[in-house]
């Protein structure tokens, strides 16, 4: 069991808080929009529970380099608009106009900082001890007397705002990562068997090791496998030798490592046996036997979702995570779209995570018919393959160092 405090353990009042959130969301490649808010909204109930505090929040959209990289100014909109109070945005992170607004705040209001992965110190991989010396946290500690964890989506993240602020000061749980643990350790303890999960999405690098560890503890029965994290294992399974002589050098070990994981456990991986391509402009299916070319696969195919369909409707623990299609593209998010709606039907236990499969579902006006619709993707499949998350293992050191100060 997880042993950490929560924000019933400590008084808040006029106190000046950290809190640090995962409102990291899907933006529109064009326009920047936010496409889905189920994060942004996620982080309401630790608000209401905040409302003498000062509110400083601290968050992250996407990583240095990616399209969708960007300020929190869009993001402070919408927590305005679900969070009954003063919500204020300031284009800084430590610098002395955030200082100033730090400094400004009244009982009651929120600030929200910019973007922490456009600080240096943020992407920084270090133990919280190494983290707790940087000038980020060295710098904001002194306006804080407590902080208060409510990102479950990046637990499996060990940056700076996220583990080292129990260095210096105490760390409490917020209610989204109560929420979020007490649900998922359903699946954790005993899920009801057979364990089916379904992959997708894109982080390739991220979904092996996770595939890899609950296999070989068999805390999964079988694998339903779709998304990018298909390519890796038709590959590995042999297909396009030639087109695997072109990859990167990265991918080639993505796909090596795919190909270890299916020679040892082939039984438990199902591997798409159709895919949807487009053809100018238009979707059209062939056998996976067929493919010659990974890049334009934007779809698992009909054939495809019916042989899914059966392990979901079978299973009595479903966990979802990452879109098996390139959804947003017109006529290629019919096989998420379906198989999320066969869990909806579904009698086992159900879980869906992550931010693009969460949205989808809300979207579709199912996600109440889950068991359990969790912020998290990584860090929910990281939790349930058994790992140590860095947030919550920093949770728990801060109880054992500051107890229940303030
Ligand atoms: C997520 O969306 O999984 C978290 O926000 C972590 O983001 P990252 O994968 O860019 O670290």
């Amino acid at each position: 069991m997880f042993d950490f405090l929560t924000l019933d353990d400590v008084d808040v009042k006029e106190k000046t808080v950290f809190l640090r959130v995962d409102i990291n969301s899907p933006l529109d490649p064009a326009s920047k929009r936010i496409l889905d808010d189920s994060r942004i909204k996620a982080t309401e109930a630790t608000l209401k529970d905040l409302k003498e505090a000062k509110t400083v929040i601290g968050a992250h959209q996407s990583r240095p380099g990616k399209y969708d990289f960007t300020n929190l100014e869009a993001h402070t909109r919408v927590i305005q608009m679900y969070h009954n109070g003063k919500v204020k945005f300031v284009e800084d992170i430590d610098g002395q106009k955030a200082q100033n607004a730090i400094k400004a705040l009244k009982p009651g209001e929120v600030l929200v900082l910019n973007n922490l992965r456009m600080h240096k110190d943020e992407n920084l991989d270090a133990p919280p001890e190494k983290l707790a010396e940087t000038g980020l946290v060295k710098t904001l500690a002194p306006f804080f007397d407590l902080c208060v964890n409510d990102a479950f989506a990046a637990a499996h993240r060990g940056s700076a705002s996220l583990t080292a602020f129990g260095e210096v000061m105490p760390m409490v749980a917020g209610k989204l990562m109560e929420k979020e643990l007490s649900a998922l350790n359903k699946v954790i303890y005993n899920p009801p068997r057979p364990t089916v999960y379904l992959l997708g999405g894109a982080k390739v690098d991220d979904r092996l090791p996770v595939i890899n560890r609950v296999l070989k503890d068999k805390i999964a029965d079988h694998i339903l496998i779709g998304g990018l994290i298909r390519d890796s294992f038709h590959m590995a399974s042999g297909a396009m030798p030639d087109r695997f002589a072109m990859l990167k050098e990265e991918d080639k070990k993505l796909v090596n490592e795919a190909g270890a994981i299916l020679k040892k456990y082939k039984k438990n991986i199902e591997l798409p046996i159709d895919v949807a391509l487009d053809t100018k402009g238009g979707r059209i299916e062939v056998l996976t036997s067929q493919i010659t070319d990974e890049t334009n696969i934007y779809d698992i195919g009909l054939n495809t979702v019916a042989k899914f369909s059966k392990f979901i409707r079978e299973a009595g623990t479903v966990v979802a995570e990452g879109p098996l299609g390139m959804f947003e593209r017109r006529g290629f998010d019919v096989g998420t779209k379906e198989l999320l709606r066969v869990m909806s039907e579904a009698n086992g236990y159900t879980v869906v995570g992550g931010g693009h499969m969460g949205g989808l579902a809300s979207m579709l006006g199912i996600d109440d018919k889950m068991k359990h619709v969790s912020t998290g993707g990584g860090a929910m499949l990281s939790l349930l393959a058994g790992e140590e998350l860095p947030v919550i293992e920093a949770m728990a050191k801060a109880k054992k160092k500051w107890g229940k100060t303030p």
